[in-house]
């Protein structure tokens, strides 16, 4: 198989891998969700697909967590990744892989790309000087300080002066190629206001960057050098390849590529984008390989409008959340009201606000209304009607026709709110169409033809609806679904190319007649409570 082959075949993609200096933030749940959300979309368009996530866990920033709390720097982030793991459970994700940095295989991989790279003559010892900001684990040019000495990221850790011998990374290498490659691939990073930040600070020159520290013991050392300790982004990015290797794989980098190299997508915060779209590809470029299809770079999170920071108070926690809401609600909240790309805001009374409209009333009663009239006047039986019983021009059909391919457009894009919002209307539309066309009346005029044509019409778009909205709400998909009498479930990977194929169930017109359904019962319980 040739690379382009490969790449149209499959589907690897990776969320960052999380420092474990604390437990995880909603910022971390809100990349993890998202990308779960396009996994579960690309498994239903039966692409081979692999999720990667995992965690960071050397340098400086978790050696000195780890000594701030009495443990060692290793049981520090066993004990750290194992909130990682429990939330990725409770906010319903399906990683193929959980990358951690500490895997004694990762440092084979880390050896043998070193290797490459200074083979290639791109890694040389000089004098780093500099502001090194712990938090970002990143040296920061003097104007980008605050009052000299403070990250904007980090406002209350002052970034440390430093003047020691490193080894550097010849990033000014790669320059042109880099030029090249963002001209050659506009895709390359999204959305495009991060594409013109990357271009625009790559215009200004590519300046080497250190790869190695001394004075620092967690982490690996450099090849042929144990004096230095390998700077921790260097090792970090290196996770996304040692994820791809099979459990029993010989961890070497021609393993590592054998089946889901080259990386269709990283999915990243806007804060380490230039890790990704520049340090990272010319590290590949260095070591002869080919570079990842996409970067897309997303925005943060606001509380009510605030910044949210532990010295702020106003920490925003993802386990709290999914406990009281569960993980449907919290997943269609993030990616139905937040436009994918750009900084968004939570807040509570809008949170339940919007839970109630879509999925509670929209949605959620309209199911429970059709079934209750299928239950009365049909027996709770699917009428004997398919999609080419309607009219093209029918009010739901004609909706729900193209509907599949334009939330697939969406999804393609990361355009999530589009995704949810395409689905969502047709409900809307059925709501509409219910109250015109009152099946409660033609019933009363002894008009069952027009009854069941009215009730297959919504019963088949409530179907269509759940079904695109799934990859965000797979709870409240399987619901939807049982109801329908389908023995389904989209949480079963499986299933989802096979049974539940993106090119059958996104189309309009596919509920089998005949079909048993179950009785309704309330697929989303409105929420009452407001904030305290
Ligand atoms: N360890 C590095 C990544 C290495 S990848 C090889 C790292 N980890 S992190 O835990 O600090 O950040 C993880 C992600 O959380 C980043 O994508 C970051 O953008 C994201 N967020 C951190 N705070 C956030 C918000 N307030 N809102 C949204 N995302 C935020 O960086």
């Amino acid at each position: 198989m040739t690379n382009a082959d490969k790449k149209n075949a499959c589907f690897a993609a990776t969320t960052p891998l999380y420092y474990v200096n604390d437990v995880p933030h909603v910022g971390s749940a809100y990349t993890t969700m998202a990308l779960d959300t396009l996994c579960r979309y690309q498994r239903m368009q039966g692409r081979p697909t692999l999720m990667i996530t995992g965690t960071d866990e050397h340098g400086q920033k978790i050696q000195r967590t780890a000594e701030k709390h009495g443990r060692s720097p290793q049981d520090h982030c066993d004990q750290v990744v194992g909130s990682f793991k429990d939330l990725w459970k409770q906010l319903n994700i399906q990683n193929d892989r959980f990358s951690r940095t500490t895997a004694p295989r990762h440092q084979a991989i880390v050896n043998e790309f070193y290797q490459r790279v200074e083979a290639q003559g791109d890694i040389y010892l000089s004098q780093q000087q500099g502001f090194y900001c712990v938090g970002c684990e990143e040296f920061k040019e003097k104007r980008d300080l605050v009052e000299e000495k403070f990250c904007p990221l980090h406002p209350n850790q002052e970034a440390e002066w430093r003047d020691e011998e490193n080894y550097f990374f010849r990033l000014s290498n790669y320059q042109e190629k880099l030029e090249a490659l963002y001209e050659a691939n506009p895709n390359f990073i999204q959305p495009p206001s991060r594409r013109n930040e990357v271009l625009s600070f790559v215009s200004q020159g590519l300046k080497d960057f250190s790869i190695s520290r001394v004075n620092l013991d967690w982490g690996f050392p450099v090849p042929g050098d144990d004096k230095h300790t390998l700077y921790v982004w260097f090792d970090a990015l290196l996770g996304y390849v040692t994820a791809l290797l099979d459990p029993e794989d010989e961890p070497t980098l021609d393993n590592a590529m054998a089946k889901w190299f080259p990386f269709s997508l990283h999915l990243i915060g806007k804060d380490i984008l230039r890790f990704h779209a520049v340090y990272w590809p010319a590290m590949l470029m260095s070591a002869g390989l080919p570079v990842s299809d996409r970067v897309f770079g997303h925005g943060f999170l606001t509380k009510n409008g605030q910044k949210m920071g532990k010295s702020l108070g106003n920490v925003l926690d993802p386990v709290a959340l999914l406990g009281t809401y569960g993980s449907d609600a919290v997943r269609y909240y993030f990616l139905k009201e937040i436009e994918f790309g750009r900084d968004g805001d939570f807040n509570e009374s809008r949170f339940i606000d919007t839970l109630n409209a879509d999925l509670a009333n929209d949605l959620g009663n309209l199911l429970n209304r059709t079934l209750g009239m299928a239950k009365r006047y049909c027996n709770l039986t699917v009428p004997q009607l398919s999609g080419d019983s309607f009219a093209a021009d029918h009010t739901l059909k004609q909706l729900g026709e193209g509907l599949g391919d334009r939330v697939s457009t969406a999804y393609e894009a990361l355009a999530f709110r589009d995704a949810c919002a395409g689905a969502l209307g047709l409900a809307q539309a059925c709501n509409k169409f219910l109250d015109q066309e009152a099946p409660w009346t033609r019933y009363k005029e002894g008009d069952q033809a027009a009854v069941e044509s009215i009730l297959y019409a919504v019963l088949e778009s409530v179907r269509q609806a759940g079904y695109l909205l799934s990859p965000v709400v797979p709870d409240l998909a399987n619901a939807i679904y049982q109801q329908l009498g389908f023995e389904v479930d989209f949480n079963n990977k499986d299933q989802l190319g096979k049974t539940l194929s993106y090119g059958e169930h996104s189309q309009w017109g596919m509920l089998p007649a005949g079909q048993a359904m179950q009785k309704p019962s309330p697929i989303f319980a409105k929420i009452e409570s407001e904030p305290s």
